[in-house]
């Protein structure tokens, strides 16, 4: 059985491992240093592992200014979100092109990687936030998170030396190699990929099964690096996912795994990465709901499901499945979406986050026809646990 072929047409791996990593460590000592933050060490180690194939390390900017205007990189080969890494000005100012240096945590000091740096340039962060969000005001967290960063950004390919150890919930972490053996192993030739930054309600349940309906198996796939303070932290989740797999998925056919990167709120062209990245994984198939990795009403309802059109089913590689709004509905008796109910608004369960958000605080369970008992109690736990601490 020949699995679906990573991005690009190989899965990179750039873990420096034995010897080679021992003498890199030694060399990295005399290398200039670029101080590097939990975000961009988590780019690191996806890079690392092939996650974000065919990258091999960080954008230059033939591939920074192709990826921000036309979707590709410099080659042609599909890419929507910028990978960069940014330095300040003076940092800018010490290194040259042909030289190597030396990623490490701002916090811990660790050598994460050495980076051979190929291209050293300054980008109009307007205008990359204005194509890659369609925004370019800080009330969006993507563009406040790039106009926080300095705007010279420093390209090459990477060599990863130590990675980031999770401080829970470690069993859940593949790499894609892991993941594609693992999927091959079972047996399983399709797999649905499903990304998700919050826990499981009964309309992301009702999208995933009505999707493994049609495939050999779901990749529940969470996003667990950084997200904007109001979602709901990455462990209360795990917990949440844990416990609905366990009561309410058939564990032949579900694989949960760690998604360890950050999330852009970038909509459409986050829709495009994010499937692009399950492609390394090993999923065939992947799940784009409503307002896909959006966020307040930057987006339109389906544009990330819109966005899919400018691409051949060649360059993607793998299968985008769509879903429309889903939601339980009264007179349906059953979950349903604007696509297979013929009921209006009125009969249908619909809750805003926010409103979910205020019932839990208050210790109340949303409605089980929106969350599922087991879920919610972990969720209430989880408020309450942050609101103590
Ligand atoms: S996301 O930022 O990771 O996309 P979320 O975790 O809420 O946010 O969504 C995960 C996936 O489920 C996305 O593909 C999203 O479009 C889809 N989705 C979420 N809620 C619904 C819904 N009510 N109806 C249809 N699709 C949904």
């Amino acid at each position: 059985m020949t699995a679906i072929q990573p991005h690009g047409g190989t899965l990179i791996n750039r873990i420096a491992e034995g010897q080679a990593r021992e003498e890199l460590l030694q060399a990295a000592a005399g290398f200039k240093q670029i101080p590097v933050n939990t975000w961009t060490i988590s780019d690191i180690d996806l890079i690392g592992v092939g996650a974000f194939s065919p990258l091999t390390g960080f954008m230059n900017e033939q591939d920074y200014q192709s990826v921000v205007d036309r979707m590709r990189l410099a080659d042609g080969t599909v890419w929507s979100i910028p990978i960069t890494l940014a330095v300040d000005d003076e940092k800018a100012a010490e290194l040259a092109v042909g030289d190597k240096a030396a990623l490490v945590g701002a916090e811990d000091g660790v050598v994460y990687a050495v980076l051979d740096i190929e291209s050293i340039y300054s980008v109009d962060q307007t205008a990359e936030a204005t194509k890659v969000f369609k925004a370019s005001d800080s009330e969006h967290p993507g563009v406040k998170k790039l106009f926080e960063r300095p705007s010279n950004y420093v390209g090459g390919s990477i060599q990863v030396l130590n990675r980031p150890k999770p401080a829970k919930f470690g069993e859940f972490y593949f790499d894609p190699a892991e993941t594609r053996r693992i999927f091959a192993e079972k047996g399983w030739k399709k797999v649905v990929g499903f990304q998700t930054r919050n826990p499981v309600h009964r309309a992301h349940e009702y999208i995933q099964k009505s999707a493994l309906e049609i495939v050999d198996a779901l990749f529940l796939n969470p996003l667990v690096g950084e997200t904007k303070s109001d979602d709901v932290p990455a462990n209360v989740r795990m917990k949440s996912y844990l416990v609905l797999l366990e009561n309410y998925y058939p564990a032949d056919r579900t694989f949960l795994g760690v998604f360890p990167a950050a999330m852009r709120y970038a909509g459409p062209r986050e829709a495009i990465f994010h499937a692009m990245v399950r492609k390394n994984y090993g999923c065939t198939h992947f799940i784009v709901g409503r307002d896909h990795a959006g966020v307040g009403d930057y987006y339109g309802t389906y544009e990330a499901q819109e966005i899919f059109s400018n691409f051949t089913a060649e360059e993607l590689g793998i299968t985008p499945l769509f879903f429309e709004h889903s939601f339980f509905c009264k007179k349906c008796g059953n979950m349903a979406s604007s696509k297979t109910c013929p009921h209006p608004k009125e009969d249908h369960l619909t809750l805003s986050g926010t409103k979910v958000r205020g019932l839990l605080r208050d210790g109340v369970c949303p409605p089980p026809e929106f969350t599922r008992p087991e879920v919610a109690k972990i969720l209430i736990e989880g408020m309450s646990a942050q609101v103590s601490s």
